[in-house]
C-alpha cells in the first residue's frame, strides 16, 4: 500500500441508515466517523420492519446521515477516494435508496463506485478491528442471520451451514413477546435469564444429531409457548419467577445450539482456522458470548468479538469492505444491480425463509 484510501461508506439494507468515512493508512485502518440512524421507533408499533417505512425513511434520511459522517470526519467529498455502498442482500426498498444516492455521488464526483454484500462486511470487520489473516471462521448471528462463513479471502467465502428457519435473535425478540418483555427482545431476555433457573424448563436442541453445522430455532419458541401456556392453564398466570426461569431455559438452549454447531464448524474447517469471530447483535449475549469462547479455547482457536457497535448493522464495515476490494485489485463499477436475496457463497443452497428484518441470504 503506497498511499492512503479514504472511503465513503453506506448502508441502508434493512432499519438503520448509515454513513461511514474509514481510511487505510500507513499504520492500518481508522474510523474516522461512523453515523447510525435507527428507525427502531418507526417500526415499533407494528412489531417488525415495515419495508415500505423502511424504504422512506431511508430515502429522506440518507443524505442527512451522509452529510453528518463526512461532518464528523473532517473530511469534504474532495478528499474522498471512493464510494462503497450495500447492494444487498435486504430489503430493496432501502438498498435501492442508498445504491441511487451512491451512484449519483459516484457520477457527479467523478469517483470509484464499490457495490458491497452486506454479509462480507460483517465477515470482513475482524480485519478492520483486529487484523486477522485469512482464514478465520466467522459466526453471524443477528436478528435477520445466522450462519457459518469460513473466510478465505476478501472476495472467498464458503458457507458450512447455518439456520433452516428463524434467526436466533428473531427467537429472543418472538420470546419477548410472548412473555410480555419489552423489544428487542434479546436484551430483555438476557436480564431476565440472569435471575432464572435455566435447569427448571428444559428446551429442545434441534438437529443435533443431523451432520453439519446447520441449526433450527424455530421449534425453541413453539416449546417456550407450550411452557408458558401449560403454566397459565395450571395457575392461571404466570410469575416473574416463571418468566425468568422461562428467559433461563430458553437462552441456555440457544447458547447450547450455538456452542455445540460451531464446535462443529471449526471441525468442518479442517486446517485450524486462524480466529473465530463474531458479528450480529445477538453476539451481545454474555452467556452466549462465554460458551463460545469455551468452544473456542477448547479448539485452541483464538475468539474475536468485534465491539458491539461494529457487529450490528453499521456503515463503516461497508467502506472497509470496499477498501479491501480496492486494496484486492477488484474493479469498482457502476454497472449493478440492487439484489434483495446475495448468497455470499453461490455454490451453498439457497435457503427457505425470511427473517423479520428480511430475506435471509
Ligand atoms: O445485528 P442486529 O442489530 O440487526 C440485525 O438483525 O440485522 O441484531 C438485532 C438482533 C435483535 O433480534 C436483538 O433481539 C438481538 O439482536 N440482540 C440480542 C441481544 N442484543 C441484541 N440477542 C440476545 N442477547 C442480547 N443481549
Ligand atoms: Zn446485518
Amino acid at each position: 500500500m503506497d498511499r492512503t484510501l479514504t472511503l465513503l461508506g453506506i448502508e441502508s439494507s434493512c432499519d438503520d441508515t448509515a454513513a461511514a468515512v474509514v481510511r487505510l493508512g500507513k499504520t492500518g485502518p481508522e474510523i474516522l466517523a461512523s453515523q447510525v440512524l435507527s428507525q427502531t421507533a418507526l417500526h415499533e408499533a407494528f412489531g417488525g420492519v415495515v419495508p415500505e417505512i423502511a424504504a422512506r425513511a431511508h430515502a429522506e434520511r440518507l443524505d442527512g446521515v451522509v452529510e453528518d459522517a463526512l461532518a464528523a470526519a473532517g473530511v469534504s467529498l474532495d478528499q474522498i477516494d471512493g464510494i462503497a455502498v450495500t447492494a444487498g442482500p435486504g430489503l430493496i426498498g432501502g438498498v435501492l435508496s442508498g445504491v441511487m444516492l451512491a451512484r449519483g455521488l459516484a457520477a457527479a464526483r467523478g469517483l470509484p463506485l464499490v457495490p458491497v454484500n452486506h454479509l462480507a462486511g460483517h465477515a470482513l470487520t475482524p480485519r478492520l478491528t483486529d487484523g486477522v489473516e485469512f482464514p478465520y471462521l466467522m459466526l453471524l448471528v443477528s436478528g435477520g442471520h445466522c450462519q457459518f462463513l469460513l473466510v478465505q479471502g476478501v472476495d472467498r467465502f464458503v458457507r458450512l451451514g447455518g439456520t433452516i428457519d428463524d434467526a436466533p435473535g428473531e427467537a429472543f425478540d418472538k420470546t419477548a413477546k410472548l412473555l410480555g418483555l419489552p423489544q428487542p427482545g434479546g436484551p430483555s431476555v438476557e436480564a431476565e435469564a440472569a435471575r432464572g433457573d435455566a435447569k427448571r424448563f428444559t428446551f429442545p436442541r434441534p438437529l443435533m444429531d443431523r451432520e453439519g453445522c446447520d441449526m433450527s430455532f424455530s421449534g425453541l419458541k413453539t416449546a417456550l409457548l407450550r411452557a408458558r401456556d401449560a403454566l397459565v392453564a395450571e395457575k392461571g398466570g404466570i410469575t416473574v419467577q416463571d418468566r425468568r426461569d422461562l428467559c433461563a431455559g430458553f437462552q441456555a438452549a440457544v447458547a447450547d445450539v450455538l456452542g455445540m454447531k460451531t464446535s462443529r464448524a471449526i471441525d468442518m474447517v479442517g486446517a485450524r482456522p486462524t480466529a473465530l469471530a463474531v458479528a450480529g447483535g445477538v453476539a451481545a449475549n454474555k452467556a452466549i458470548r462465554s460458551v463460545l469462547e469455551t468452544v473456542s479455547a477448547k479448539a485452541g482457536v483464538p475468539f474475536l468479538a468485534p465491539p458491539l457497535r461494529l457487529c450490528t448493522d453499521n456503515a463503516a464495515m461497508i467502506a472497509w469492505a470496499g477498501i479491501e476490494r480496492l486494496r484486492a485489485g477488484l474493479s469498482p463499477t457502476m454497472d449493478f444491480v440492487a439484489r434483495p436475496r446475495w448468497p455470499l457463497d453461490d455454490r451453498s443452497p439457497a435457503l427457505l425463509g425470511s427473517g423479520k428484518k428480511g430475506a435471509k441470504a
